[in-house]
Protein backbone atom coordinates (compact mmCIF):
# COMPACT_ATOMS: atom_id res chain seq x y z
CA UNK A 1 0.00 0.00 0.00
CA UNK A 2 1.63 3.36 -0.77
CA UNK A 3 0.75 6.27 1.84
CA UNK A 4 0.73 10.22 0.94
CA UNK A 5 3.77 11.38 3.11
CA UNK A 6 4.98 14.64 3.60
CA UNK A 7 8.80 15.12 1.88
CA UNK A 8 11.63 15.73 4.58
CA UNK A 9 14.43 17.56 3.35
CA UNK A 10 16.07 16.44 7.03
CA UNK A 11 14.51 14.68 9.59
CA UNK A 12 14.58 16.35 13.04
CA UNK A 13 12.92 15.12 16.53
CA UNK A 14 10.12 18.06 15.14
CA UNK A 15 9.63 16.22 12.09
CA UNK A 16 8.61 12.97 14.03
CA UNK A 17 6.58 14.19 16.53
CA UNK A 18 4.70 15.69 12.68
CA UNK A 19 4.61 12.15 11.60
CA UNK A 20 2.83 10.77 14.53
CA UNK A 21 0.20 13.50 14.46
CA UNK A 22 -0.48 13.25 10.57
CA UNK A 23 -0.82 9.29 11.03
CA UNK A 24 2.49 8.76 9.56
CA UNK A 25 4.50 5.58 10.68
CA UNK A 26 8.11 6.25 11.01
CA UNK A 27 10.88 3.75 10.15
CA UNK A 28 13.92 3.59 11.85
CA UNK A 29 17.33 1.10 10.67
CA UNK A 30 20.28 0.55 12.76
CA UNK A 31 23.91 1.23 11.41
CA UNK A 32 27.11 1.03 12.29
CA UNK A 33 29.38 1.76 9.76
CA UNK A 34 29.89 4.60 6.33
CA UNK A 35 28.54 2.10 3.45
CA UNK A 36 25.63 1.11 5.58
CA UNK A 37 24.80 4.19 6.76
CA UNK A 38 25.14 6.07 3.15
CA UNK A 39 22.78 2.91 1.60
CA UNK A 40 20.02 3.21 4.32
CA UNK A 41 20.14 7.23 4.07
CA UNK A 42 20.12 7.42 0.96
CA UNK A 43 16.94 5.07 0.60
CA UNK A 44 15.09 7.42 2.74
CA UNK A 45 15.33 5.47 6.18
CA UNK A 46 13.60 8.73 9.15
CA UNK A 47 15.82 7.46 11.57
CA UNK A 48 19.60 5.62 11.80
CA UNK A 49 20.19 3.86 15.32
CA UNK A 50 23.48 3.78 16.00
CA UNK A 51 22.64 0.93 18.80
CA UNK A 52 25.00 -0.96 20.93
CA UNK A 53 23.63 -4.35 18.95
CA UNK A 54 26.93 -3.09 17.24
CA UNK A 55 28.40 -5.02 20.51
CA UNK A 56 26.91 -8.46 19.02
CA UNK A 57 26.69 -7.26 14.99
CA UNK A 58 30.05 -5.69 14.93
CA UNK A 59 31.99 -6.56 17.52
CA UNK A 60 30.86 -10.20 17.88
CA UNK A 61 30.07 -10.16 21.70
CA UNK A 62 27.47 -11.90 23.08
CA UNK A 63 25.82 -9.20 25.18
CA UNK A 64 25.61 -5.31 24.78
CA UNK A 65 27.09 -5.31 27.76
CA UNK A 66 31.53 -4.72 26.46
CA UNK A 67 30.87 -2.02 24.00
CA UNK A 68 32.24 0.79 25.42
CA UNK A 69 31.97 5.28 25.06
CA UNK A 70 34.88 5.18 22.64
CA UNK A 71 33.53 2.55 20.75
CA UNK A 72 30.18 4.09 19.94
CA UNK A 73 31.53 7.73 19.25
CA UNK A 74 34.01 5.70 16.80
CA UNK A 75 30.95 4.03 14.88
CA UNK A 76 28.56 6.89 15.23
CA UNK A 77 30.90 9.88 13.54
CA UNK A 78 31.20 6.80 10.45
CA UNK A 79 27.85 6.78 10.44
CA UNK A 80 27.03 10.67 10.54
CA UNK A 81 29.70 11.16 7.76
CA UNK A 82 26.80 8.87 5.51
CA UNK A 83 24.05 10.86 6.40
CA UNK A 84 22.33 13.49 4.53
CA UNK A 85 18.26 13.52 5.82
CA UNK A 86 18.38 11.00 8.35
CA UNK A 87 18.17 11.54 12.13
CA UNK A 88 21.26 9.67 14.16
CA UNK A 89 20.30 8.67 17.33
CA UNK A 90 23.32 7.01 19.21
CA UNK A 91 22.81 4.88 22.18
CA UNK A 92 24.40 5.40 25.48
CA UNK A 93 26.66 2.39 25.46
CA UNK A 94 26.34 0.33 29.18
CA UNK A 95 28.44 1.95 31.97
CA UNK A 96 28.00 5.44 30.99
CA UNK A 97 25.23 6.51 32.35
CA UNK A 98 24.20 4.40 35.54
CA UNK A 99 26.88 5.79 37.89
CA UNK A 100 25.30 9.07 38.23
CA UNK A 101 23.71 12.32 36.41
CA UNK A 102 27.13 14.18 35.89
CA UNK A 103 28.36 10.93 34.54
CA UNK A 104 25.31 10.39 31.62
CA UNK A 105 25.29 14.38 30.86
CA UNK A 106 29.01 13.99 30.07
CA UNK A 107 28.72 10.89 28.40
CA UNK A 108 25.94 12.29 25.88
CA UNK A 109 27.72 16.01 25.24
CA UNK A 110 31.05 13.00 24.50
CA UNK A 111 28.72 11.24 22.12
CA UNK A 112 27.23 14.70 20.78
CA UNK A 113 30.58 16.87 19.80
CA UNK A 114 32.82 13.73 19.02
CA UNK A 115 30.34 11.84 16.86
CA UNK A 116 28.24 14.71 15.56
CA UNK A 117 25.41 12.45 16.06
CA UNK A 118 21.76 14.16 16.66
CA UNK A 119 20.46 12.11 19.70
CA UNK A 120 20.94 9.63 22.23
CA UNK A 121 18.95 6.85 23.60
CA UNK A 122 19.13 5.21 26.81
CA UNK A 123 17.20 1.92 28.62
CA UNK A 124 15.44 2.41 31.71
CA UNK A 125 12.51 4.55 33.00
CA UNK A 126 12.00 5.79 36.58
CA UNK A 127 15.84 4.26 38.04
CA UNK A 128 17.20 6.65 35.29
CA UNK A 129 14.78 9.98 35.19
CA UNK A 130 17.63 12.25 36.46
CA UNK A 131 20.02 11.29 34.16
CA UNK A 132 17.98 12.05 31.58
CA UNK A 133 16.66 15.23 33.18
CA UNK A 134 19.93 16.42 32.80
CA UNK A 135 21.24 15.53 29.39
CA UNK A 136 17.91 16.64 28.75
CA UNK A 137 19.12 20.58 30.44
CA UNK A 138 22.15 20.49 28.19
CA UNK A 139 19.55 20.68 24.86
CA UNK A 140 20.09 17.08 23.96
CA UNK A 141 17.07 15.15 22.93
CA UNK A 142 16.73 11.81 24.20
CA UNK A 143 14.90 8.97 23.02
CA UNK A 144 13.95 6.17 25.55
CA UNK A 145 14.01 2.75 25.72
CA UNK A 146 11.58 0.56 27.52
CA UNK A 147 10.47 -3.13 27.68
CA UNK A 148 13.32 -5.74 26.95
CA UNK A 149 16.57 -3.91 27.74
CA UNK A 150 19.80 -5.38 26.85
CA UNK A 151 21.78 -3.78 28.96
CA UNK A 152 19.99 -5.68 31.64
CA UNK A 153 19.99 -9.15 30.31
CA UNK A 154 21.40 -10.69 33.61
CA UNK A 155 18.89 -9.03 35.55
CA UNK A 156 15.89 -10.24 33.24
CA UNK A 157 18.03 -13.93 32.68
CA UNK A 158 16.26 -14.19 29.18
CA UNK A 159 15.62 -12.19 25.90
CA UNK A 160 11.95 -13.23 26.04
CA UNK A 161 9.03 -11.09 25.75
CA UNK A 162 8.30 -8.32 28.78
CA UNK A 163 5.53 -6.95 30.67
CA UNK A 164 3.23 -9.79 29.90
CA UNK A 165 2.46 -9.43 34.07
CA UNK A 166 0.41 -6.98 35.15
CA UNK A 167 2.81 -5.36 37.63
CA UNK A 168 5.38 -4.97 35.12
CA UNK A 169 2.88 -3.48 32.25
CA UNK A 170 1.77 -1.15 34.69
CA UNK A 171 5.42 -0.51 35.49
CA UNK A 172 6.04 0.08 31.82
CA UNK A 173 2.98 2.10 31.53
CA UNK A 174 4.13 4.45 34.20
CA UNK A 175 7.76 5.03 32.92
CA UNK A 176 6.24 5.82 29.39
CA UNK A 177 4.57 8.46 30.74
CA UNK A 178 6.92 9.25 32.91
CA UNK A 179 9.70 9.66 30.20
CA UNK A 180 7.31 11.73 28.14
CA UNK A 181 7.04 14.16 31.20
CA UNK A 182 10.80 14.18 31.39
CA UNK A 183 10.71 15.84 27.50
CA UNK A 184 11.98 12.29 25.84
CA UNK A 185 11.16 12.87 22.30
CA UNK A 186 10.57 9.19 21.44
CA UNK A 187 10.51 6.12 22.98
CA UNK A 188 11.68 2.27 21.41
CA UNK A 189 9.54 -0.10 23.23
CA UNK A 190 11.30 -3.99 22.97
CA UNK A 191 9.60 -7.17 23.19
CA UNK A 192 5.89 -6.17 24.86
CA UNK A 193 3.07 -8.02 23.73
CA UNK A 194 1.20 -6.22 21.00
CA UNK A 195 -2.10 -4.81 22.78
CA UNK A 196 -0.01 -3.75 25.71
CA UNK A 197 2.49 -1.57 23.24
CA UNK A 198 -0.61 -0.01 21.29
CA UNK A 199 -2.21 1.58 24.51
CA UNK A 200 0.75 3.01 25.28
CA UNK A 201 1.69 5.13 21.77
CA UNK A 202 -1.80 5.92 22.05
CA UNK A 203 -1.89 7.05 25.19
CA UNK A 204 1.17 9.34 24.52
CA UNK A 205 1.92 12.43 22.33
CA UNK A 206 5.27 11.20 21.42
CA UNK A 207 5.98 8.67 19.14
CA UNK A 208 6.65 4.93 19.99
CA UNK A 209 9.03 2.81 17.96
CA UNK A 210 8.24 -0.99 18.58
CA UNK A 211 11.03 -3.79 18.06
CA UNK A 212 8.49 -7.40 18.57
CA UNK A 213 5.99 -4.74 19.72
CA UNK A 214 3.65 -5.01 17.14
CA UNK A 215 1.78 -2.71 14.34
CA UNK A 216 -0.72 -0.82 17.09
CA UNK A 217 2.34 1.87 17.67
CA UNK A 218 3.76 4.87 15.78
CA UNK A 219 7.41 3.11 13.69
CA UNK A 220 9.54 0.18 13.82
CA UNK A 221 12.67 -0.98 14.17
CA UNK A 222 14.74 -3.60 13.18
CA UNK A 223 18.60 -3.98 13.02
CA UNK A 224 19.35 -4.09 9.71
CA UNK A 225 22.28 -6.92 9.25
CA UNK A 226 18.87 -9.29 10.66
CA UNK A 227 16.42 -7.70 8.18
CA UNK A 228 19.19 -8.44 5.55
CA UNK A 229 19.98 -11.73 6.31
CA UNK A 230 22.92 -11.10 6.73
CA UNK A 231 22.86 -13.07 10.77
CA UNK A 232 21.35 -16.16 10.41
CA UNK A 233 21.55 -17.69 13.71
CA UNK A 234 19.52 -15.12 14.96
CA UNK A 235 15.46 -15.84 14.55
CA UNK A 236 12.84 -14.13 16.62
CA UNK A 237 8.96 -13.83 15.54
CA UNK A 238 9.35 -10.51 14.85
CA UNK A 239 11.95 -10.71 12.38
CA UNK A 240 10.94 -10.62 8.84
CA UNK A 241 14.19 -11.07 6.54
CA UNK A 242 14.04 -8.57 3.32
CA UNK A 243 17.04 -10.62 2.13
CA UNK A 244 18.95 -13.55 2.27
CA UNK A 245 22.42 -11.95 2.64
CA UNK A 246 24.33 -14.86 4.19
CA UNK A 247 23.36 -17.01 1.35
CA UNK A 248 23.99 -14.60 -1.64
CA UNK A 249 27.28 -13.47 -0.17
CA UNK A 250 28.42 -16.61 0.50
CA UNK A 251 27.47 -17.58 -3.06
CA UNK A 252 29.77 -15.03 -3.95
CA UNK A 253 32.87 -16.14 -2.04
CA UNK A 254 32.26 -19.29 -3.49
CA UNK A 255 32.65 -18.09 -7.18
CA UNK A 256 35.50 -15.42 -6.21
CA UNK A 257 37.40 -18.04 -4.39
CA UNK A 258 36.79 -20.42 -7.90
CA UNK A 259 37.74 -17.59 -9.85
CA UNK A 260 40.84 -17.07 -8.44
CA UNK A 261 42.12 -20.63 -8.13
CA UNK A 262 41.08 -21.58 -11.37
CA UNK A 263 43.22 -18.44 -12.82
CA UNK A 264 39.51 -17.13 -14.22
CA UNK A 265 40.36 -14.11 -12.44
CA UNK A 266 41.29 -11.41 -13.59
CA UNK A 267 41.23 -11.79 -16.89
CA UNK A 268 42.88 -9.72 -20.02
CA UNK A 269 39.85 -6.56 -19.63
CA UNK A 270 40.80 -6.69 -15.54
CA UNK A 271 44.67 -5.92 -15.52
CA UNK A 272 46.80 -2.62 -16.50
O1 LIG B 1 20.95 -1.46 19.91
C1 LIG B 1 19.95 -1.62 19.17
O2 LIG B 1 20.06 -2.04 18.00
C2 LIG B 1 18.64 -1.31 19.71
C3 LIG B 1 17.44 -1.72 18.92
C4 LIG B 1 17.21 -3.16 19.05
C5 LIG B 1 16.25 -0.92 19.25
O3 LIG B 1 18.53 -0.76 20.77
Amino acid sequence: MSIAKKEYKRITVKSLMEMKMAGEKIAMLTAYDYTMAKIVDNAGIDIILVGDSASNVMAGYETTLPITLDNMIYHASSVVRAISRSLVVVDLPFGSYQGNSKQALDSAIRIMKESGGHAVKLEGGSEVAESISRILTAGIPVMGHLGLMPQSIYKFGTYTVRAKEEEEAKKLKEDAKLLEELGCFAIVLEKVPAKLAKEVAESLKIPVIGIGAGSGVDGQVLVTHDMLGMTHEFNPRFLRRYLDLYAEMTSAFHRYIDDVKSLDFPNEREQY
